[in-house]
């Protein structure tokens, strides 16, 4: 019956139904290493800086933003004041507000905002920079830094065309060389349904000189749990794609797509349920084996997961079981064997680890008390895992995806999920892909400022917060 309704639906006089409906199609993404088009507007606010020095470092010359200023104004047909116009539509926009500390400076903001909403290409970027409130002294400057939180929100809800607003909290001490990575996938088609959210970059303490690449993991060997199928399968092509030696694992039933992956990528592929006490030990045997003694993971990406969905009202302990053993234990017992350095195959001193969370996790779900469970599990396992391995070099971060277009989204019934994909900003699903880009920007070898974060990729659901 499902399938027959999305039939009706998805013809062209469905689409026409719907359209009337008010559900229009939604907006194609710019994806990819691609640029914005048009010209990239800087937005330097009193006190700020650092932006222009890394766009310098991007190889981009940014133009100078309007200004929504009374004398700038010119009145429309009906005599009411519009902000000036931009004569080109401009691909992003990024404001430097890491020197706001009072209330008054927040009208700049505006200022600079409100000629740019209706004049942005289409996948068009705002990207803020502000310093952490934590990184300012005062109340009122903690105030108006917390405030950056609120105005970014709020612009990547009003933005269409399937522009994106983000906001890069800035750790005290940090120098351009630790943003280039977070920039450039801000303004690349690599971040399209990354909206509505804010991540803290701190000053790397690797000896990366933070530089970026098209080919960043040319050489260096990446293992994606759950990867026969889904988004693990876009995980390990996106890091193919960016020069990565892939080990692709999954559970033995799934071995056919598997080997396909395997064979498509030139990777190896290690047949593994991750629940097995001795999983850890069989992947850093398994790298050994195909690469050499010496050889290190350079990224351990614990993508693998299940549902088993119920309400708490029908939930025995076997299907709570299970969830919390694939989706939050196994990736524990794996890290705490990939964590000694020493060992043939293990994870490299200053290597990644990258959890797979969900916005169930953030938000709780009806029917998934398990999973929401085992997926805010896996947030804190991260957060508290940067914070453990403080000193070393290792980063530790999660991804939280939305609702994203796989098999196991679509066996979700035609008319809820088209709920699903549309509460969001973006007003549709994302793609494998999408989650793919965020894990590999997290696992640059530029990236390593980035630690302890969870960046959502839900196109900024209205789910949660
Ligand atoms: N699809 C979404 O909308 C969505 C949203 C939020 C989070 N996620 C998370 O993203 C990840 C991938 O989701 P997906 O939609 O691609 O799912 P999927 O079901 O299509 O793929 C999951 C893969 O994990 C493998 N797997 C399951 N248990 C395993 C085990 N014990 N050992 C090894 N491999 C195992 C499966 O065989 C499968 O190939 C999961 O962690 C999921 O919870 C997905």
């Amino acid at each position: 019956m499902a399938g027959v309704l999305e039939g009706i639906l998805t013809s062209p006089i469905g689409r026409k139904v719907t359209a009337k409906a008010g559900l229009a199609e939604p907006p194609r993404l710019r994806r990819g290493r691609v640029m914005p088009a048009g010209s990239v507007a800087l937005a330097t606010l009193p006190g700020g800086g650092i932006a222009g020095q890394v766009l310098d470092a991007l190889g981009i010359s940014p133009v100078e933003p309007l200004l929504d200023l009374p004398e700038h104004r010119t009145d429309d047909e009906k005599g009411r004041p519009q902000p000036p116009r931009y004569e080109t539509r401009p691909g992003a926009l990024v404001v430097d507000a890491t020197g706001v500390r009072d209330i008054a400076q927040l009208e700049l903001l505006r200022q600079v905002l409100r000629p740019v909403m209706k004049a942005l290409e289409k996948s068009g970027r705002i990207i803020f920079l502000a310093t952490e409130a934590d990184g300012v002294d005062g109340l009122e400057a903690k105030a108006a830094a917390q405030a950056i939180d609120g105005i970014m929100r709020t612009v990547g809800k009003e933005l269409r065309g399937g522009s994106t607003a983000n906001l890069v909290l800035l750790a005290p001490g940090v120098v351009p060389a630790d943003l280039a990575s977070t920039l450039s996938f801000l303004l690349e088609g690599r971040s399209a349904f990354v909206s509505g959210q804010a991540w803290r970059v701190a000053p790397r303490k690797d000896a990366h000189d933070g530089s970026v690449s098209a080919q960043p993991f040319a050489d260096r060997i990446v293992v994606v749990t759950g990867a026969a199928r889904g988004i693990g399968a876009a995980i390990a092509r996106t890091f193919h794609r960016d020069g990565a030696r892939l080990v692709v694992v999954d559970v033995p039933a799934a071995g056919e797509g598997l080997a396909k992956v395997a064979n498509e990528l030139r990777g190896s592929a290690l047949q593994l349920d991750i629940t097995a006490p001795d999983a850890g030990a069989r992947i850093a045997d398994h790298v050994a084996r195909v690469h050499g003694p010496d050889a290190r993971i350079w990224a351990m990406v614990h993508n693998a997961g299940i549902t088993r969905d119920r309400m708490l009202a029908n939930l025995d302990e076997k299907t709570w079981a299970s969830v919390l053993d694939v989706n939050l234990a196994a990736e524990m017992r794996i890290n705490a064997v990939l964590l000694d350095h020493d060992r043939p195959g293990a994870l490299a001193p200053d290597g990644r680890i990258v959890g797979v969370a969900s916005t169930s996790g953030w938000a709780g779900n009806k029917g998934q008390s398990n999973y929401a469970a085992s997926k805010a599990g896996v947030m804190g396992l991260v957060r508290a895992m940067a914070d453990d391995l403080a000193d070393g070099h290792v980063a530790t971060n999660g991804v939280a995806p939305g609702f994203i277009e796989t098999e196991m989204t679509g066996k979700i019934p035609y008319v809820q999920r088209e709920v699903f994909r549309r509460v969001n900003s973006l007003s549709q699903g994302g793609q494998p892909v999408d989650v793919a880009e965020t894990i590999a920007y997290l696992c640059d070898p530029a990236s390593g400022g980035v630690d302890g974060q969870v960046i959502r990729v839900c196109g900024q659901n209205m789910v949660g917060r």
